[in-house]
This record gives C-alpha cells, sequence and structure tokens, in this order.
C-alpha cells in the first residue's frame, strides 16, 4: 500500500493513468490519489493485471461513443486480490483472487466496484490471465452466439483472428464445430495461428485492401465452402463490402469494430477520419430483404447495464473456452503508454497485459 501525507495524517493512496480529457494518447498522465474505503455494495480489489482493449486507444482518443466526458482512467477490465469489502457484500472476502469489469478506471493499482463486477478467478488462472478473459471473450460470445444465430457446421469468417477477441471467437467457434476462415494484417501471424490455434495455413488470409474479394474467392475454393453463414467483422473499411457479397442467403454480417479507422499516430488526424467515414461501407436495407442477409452490430459496454446476463455468460465461456486466454505481451504498469501503442500498432497477437 502507498500513502500520501495529508494534513499530518498518512492516507491510503492508489496510482492511476489519467487522461486529462479524450484527444491525444500523448496526454496519459501517471497519478496518484486518495483510496476510499468501498461503498456498502462495492468492493475493492488490488491490482494485479490489467487488459488492455482496442477500445482504451479510440477513448483516449476521443472516438469511443462512451468515453466520459471531462477527465477519466482508461481501462475496461482487471484481475486481482480482493482488499475490502463494504458492509453489504457477502459473496467476496478479503484475499478472495477475483476478476473484473468496470465501466472504465481499470488503469490503477486499485479499483473498487459493484460487487456483481466481479467473478473469482477459475482455479490455476493468474491475474493477467484474469484480466485478458472478460472483454473480449464476452464480445467472442456476444457476436457468435447472441447474434449469430450458429449452425453446427456453418463456414465462419473470423477478422483479426490472432487477436484477443478473435483468439476467443476461433476457440467458441470450435466448440460449436463451425468451418473457419481467419484473416489477419501480418504475414507473421499466420503461422502463430497454425501452431497456436490448430488452423491450416489455407484457412488463413493475409489480408490485402485491394484484392479482398479474390483473397476471399480463392481461400472460399481452398477450404471447399461457396460462402460464408456468418461474417465477424471488426475491421470495417474495404473489407466490409466482399465479405457481405460472399453471405450465403440467410448469412449473417455482426459488425462491432472498425479497427481500419485506427489513427496511426497518437492523435486522430480528422480530415483523414473524415474521408474515411465518409467512404465508409454502406448496405441498403431493402437490398437486404431481397438478397436475404442480415447486418448486426452491438456494442459491448451494453452489457454493463444488464448485469444479470455476465454470470451465465461466463459460465458458457468457461465450459467453452478451455484454456485461459493467450497472453501475447506483458507490460509493466509503468509502461502503459507503451503499451498501448503496441497495440495501435496492430502487432499484437492474442492479449496485451499491463502487470502492477
Ligand atoms: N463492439 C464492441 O463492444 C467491441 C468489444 C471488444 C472489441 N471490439 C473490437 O474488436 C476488435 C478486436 O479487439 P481486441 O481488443 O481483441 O484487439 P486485437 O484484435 O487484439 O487487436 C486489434 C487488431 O486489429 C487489427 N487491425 C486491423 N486494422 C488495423 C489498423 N489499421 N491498425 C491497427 N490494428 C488493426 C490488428 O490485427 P490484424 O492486423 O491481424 O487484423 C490488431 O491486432 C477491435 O476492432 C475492437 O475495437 C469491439
Amino acid at each position: 500500500m502507498i500513502y500520501l501525507v495529508r494534513g499530518g495524517n498518512l492516507m491510503p493512496s492508489r496510482d492511476v493513468w489519467r487522461m486529462p480529457k479524450a484527444g491525444s494518447l500523448a496526454w496519459l498522465r501517471r497519478d496518484r490519489e486518495d483510496l476510499a474505503d468501498p461503498g456498502a455494495g462495492d468492493v475493492r480489489v488490488r491490482v494485479g493485471a490489467v487488459g488492455l482493449n482496442f477500445a482504451d486507444i479510440f477513448a483516449c482518443m476521443g472516438l469511443y461513443s462512451a468515453t466520459p466526458g471531462g477527465a477519466f482512467t482508461p481501462g475496461l477490465e482487471f484481475a486481482g486480490t480482493v482488499e475490502a469489502v463494504g458492509g453489504a457484500v457477502s459473496v467476496f472476502r478479503p484475499g478472495d483472487q477475483v476478476f473484473g469489469l468496470t465501466r472504465f478506471g481499470a488503469y490503477a493499482t486499485h479499483v473498487t466496484v459493484d460487487a456483481r463486477y466481479l467473478h473469482p478467478l477459475p482455479p490455476g488462472w493468474t491475474a493477467a490471465d484474469g484480466a485478458a478473459f472478460p472483454v473480449q471473450a464476452l464480445t467472442a460470445w456476444y457476436a457468435i452466439d447472441e447474434l449469430g444465430a450458429l449452425h453446427p457446421g456453418d463456414s465462419v469468417l473470423v477478422h483479426s483472428a490472432a487477436g484477443g477477441v478473435g483468439l476467443n471467437a476461433l476457440a467458441l467457434l470450435r466448440s460449436r464445430h463451425a468451418q473457419v476462415v481467419a484473416t489477419v494484417g501480418h504475414e507473421s501471424k499466420r503461422a502463430f495461428l497454425v501452431q497456436h490455434a490448430g488452423l491450416a495455413p489455407h484457412q488463413i488470409i493475409v489480408r490485402d485492401r485491394r484484392t479482398f474479394g479474390a483473397q476471399l474467392d480463392a481461400a472460399l475454393e481452398a477450404n471447399r465452402l461457396t460462402g460464408f453463414h456468418l461474417v465477424l467483422d471488426s475491421v470495417a473499411g474495404p473489407f466490409f463490402k466482399p465479405a457481405y457479397r460472399r453471405l450465403h442467403p440467410a448469412g449473417r454480417l455482426v459488425i462491432f469494430g472498425s479497427a481500419d479507422l485506427m489513427p496511426t499516430s497518437s492523435r486522430p488526424n480528422w480530415l483523414r477520419l473524415w474521408w474515411q467515414y465518409r467512404s465508409r461501407p454502406r448496405v441498403d436495407p431493402l437490398a437486404m430483404i431481397s438478397h436475404n442477409k442480415s447486418v448486426m452490430g452491438f456494442k459491448l459496454i451494453w452489457l454493463w447495464s444488464q448485469v444479470d446476463r455476465l454470470a451465465p455468460a461466463y459460465q458458457v465461456l468457461t465450459r467453452d473456452i478451455t484454456a485461459p486466454p493467450y497472453i501475447g505481451r506483458r507490460f509493466p504498469f509503468a509502461e502503459a503508454p507503451a503499451a498501448m501503442r503496441h497495440l495501435q500498432r496492430g502487432e499484437n497477437v492474442g492479449k496485451v497485459v499491463l502487470e502492477v
């Protein structure tokens, strides 16, 4: 525990990474602040690891609609040890190992949240495993089980398959006997997917924005498929339409990200973004009827207000995803900005975590 001297008294404190307001990654600052006792239904967790998400970067740049106005601490998920519990909390005790969700605020050495957003760490998992789990596993679950309406044997296109959501999606799809074609942005990730996710090389496309349609046709032929029943699109841009065109009748395209819009520097180039936004993919809803295809979108942060759905979802996920999450890079807490830049460059495989 770190203490601050206030009026001659020693006050417990915590370290946080703070944005004065959304705008530029370069504004992220480390700060020290008082640690309050948990409220009646709350639990204070001494954080062992923080899970990074693409959304953290979009939030810091002001490109994520759920970002708080004014100053905020990024971070949606963490894991660690329960340090103190509020008077109304009976399910956790100091010393329990937990992972949890928070609507921002996870880039901190201590996090206080409503106990309903915490879950016991599965046996044998480290804090890094726990911090790597909830957001990306829930995203894959929501896209595949809640929206995807998958049938055994369905063919599925998974973008960014070597990333956090992607690996969870592959694991869920394996347990549901789907036929998968995966895309990645770099050749190096192909070997990773072969070794780590058990895909055959002909199941993997290294995306090329100019020839993506032809790449899809070649992959469909190599895998003896004639189209996709489900597309999991987190990239958008020029990759949306070619995949949509190759949906089977009654096919579903679930879109939940737009990684193609990720700025390459610490703050957005608004002119370039405006141009990309203007040329974003569009679908005619009336044509969707005649083509018999669906497009669905979601943002996971909505589940924050549906807290009762978390426990059953975790039950499905820990049943069907048998291995702990794959952690591609660990950074010390002090190096949060470097960890975010690593994720921003799209070079990661698996999850990126901060270890406290
Ligand atoms: N809707 C929601 O609520 C929700 C929730 C969680 C995640 N997501 C979205 O799901 C996607 C995956 O999230 P994640 O946290 O698991 O991240 P991740 O997949 O581990 O990392 C992001 C990946 O995006 C890909 N990418 C494509 N174009 C890129 C570009 N121009 N710049 C940088 N990277 C680019 C890169 O993989 P490749 O180059 O190999 O494709 C990169 O590794 C993200 O788009 C995220 O925004 C949405």
